[in-house]
């Protein structure tokens, strides 16, 4: 049995906002837990009242409610949903999103989203047409979020054309395939993330420029195709969405101990930038400058090598074991060596050389090898590898599990 899926819903204001009560009740008929949310604009076709009613749940209106806040920020909500839906959306309030402004409540929440977001546009057939809202729509594209509809149709303005919400029973089966997955819960994944922070003194540490962007991405991209994701993530990194185990840890040794504490699992994904060495003595006083004679002289010791470790773990090994190999020279021959090292079964190199901007950025180009291909996947969003990688693991393991 899946858990209950919680939509958050923004009603935007135009006359197809009343679809927007039916569209919720269709979607607690399916057992998704839904919270509304109106923009001002919305307030004025259908009433906070009618939307608490039907989703049973509290309706904010204002940013700058301190009830609200003190009872469940807007940040809070934000985070709470594994979808937003933005039904009816508004040439205005796409237009608002284009532009990252956050100055009303549901703008706010749209920023502060890490869960995905789905417009349902509703406009005037003119509207729809006008260069600017395609502009902001394609910029919207760009930045992850998703369009159903709208429709061809009649419109309350008497004109016919492109612009019509879509039905709600239509806008359910298009949040069924976003949220429910084709296997539901089937496979279990361990996916690790982020630098790791291996301590010298309480004040200093050794780390690395690693963002965890990529290794989130791709938690993401199983969690929606419905796989139980674990996540290890190192220090100041980028969480994945809602609903995802998260073990937040700082070194190696710590990252190494959460991984084995999450098997067994159908496949590991070592996407942290580990780092290999440790201090040999951590220093339980802060080093001073006086202590030493000009240079401070420290001694590092391998860390463990958790893809190595996990590759390497007998009957508890899972089925699938990814690692990754960030190289700045001779990517295909390291990644190789890597491969046979480590005892992975599949190896994404990917070039962290100067001016890739890999580290940090939001890009990447993966080579992809296992022991019998070799695949060059073009330069493309860590989002869309993440996507890319998740598809061809569940193909995997699907082909083992038939
Ligand atoms: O040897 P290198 O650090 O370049 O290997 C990269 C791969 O090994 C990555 O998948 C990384 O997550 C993993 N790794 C590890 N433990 C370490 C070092 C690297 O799991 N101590």
């Amino acid at each position: 049995m899946t858990a209950q899926k919680k939509i958050l819903l923004i009603i935007g204001g135009g006359i197809a906002s009343y679809k927007s009560l039916d569209f919720i009740r269709k979607l607690k008929e399916k057992n998704f837990e839904v919270k509304g949310v109106l923009t001002k604009a919305g307030e004025q076709f259908i009433t906070p009242l009618s939307v608490a009613s039907i989703t049973g749940n509290s309706v904010p209106t204002d940013l700058f409610d301190p009830d609200n806040e003190a009872h469940f920020s807007h940040i809070e909500l934000a985070r709470w949903a594994d979808l937003i839906v933005v039904a009816p959306a508004t040439a205005d309030f796409i237009a608002k999103a284009a532009n990252g402004l956050a100055n009303d409540l549901a703008s706010t929440i749209l920023l502060a989203a890490t869960s995905r977001v789905v417009f349902a546009p509703a406009m005037n057939v003119r509207m729809w047409e006008n260069q600017a809202t395609q502009d902001n729509i394609r910029q919207l594209e760009s930045y992850g979020y998703a369009f159903m509809g709208p429709t061809h149709g009649s419109m309350a303005c008497g004109e016919y054309g492109m612009g019509r919400m879509l039905e709600p029973l239509d806008m359910v089966s298009k949040v069924e395939q976003i949220l429910l997955p084709i296997i539901t819960s089937k496979f279990k994944a361990i996916v690790t993330s982020g630098p790791t922070r291996e301590a010298i003194d309480p004040v200093r540490y050794i780390s690395n420029l690693s963002s965890g962007k990529q290794g989130s991405e791709i938690a993401n991209a199983l969690y929606n195709k419905g796989v139980d994701v674990v996540f290890v993530t190192g220090p100041g990194s980028s969480l994945p969405q809602a609903g995802m185990e998260i073990i937040e840890v700082n070194s190696a040794e710590d990252m190494l101990e959460g991984v084995l504490k999450s098997l067994p699992a159908d496949v590991f994904i070592s996407a942290a930038a580990v780092s290999d060495w440790k201090a040999v003595a951590y220093s339980e006083q802060k080093l001073k400058k006086s202590d030493q004679d000009q240079n401070l002289h420290l001694t590092f010791v391998q860390n463990p090598d958790i893809l190595q470790t996990i590759s390497k773990s007998g009957k508890n090994r899972p089925k699938l074991v990814v690692g990754f190999a960030a190289e700045t020279n001779d990517l295909r021959n390291n990644s190789n060596q890597k491969l046979t090292q480590k005892g992975c079964d599949w190896i994404l190199g990917n070039d962290i050389g100067e001016g890739t901007n890999v580290m940090g950025g939001d890009y990447n180009q993966i080579l992809f090898l296992n022991q019998t291909a070799s695949e060059n996947w073009p330069r493309m969003t860590k989002k869309d590898v993440g996507e890319k990688l998740a598809d061809k693991i569940l193909a995997f393991l699907n082909d083992k599990g038939s």
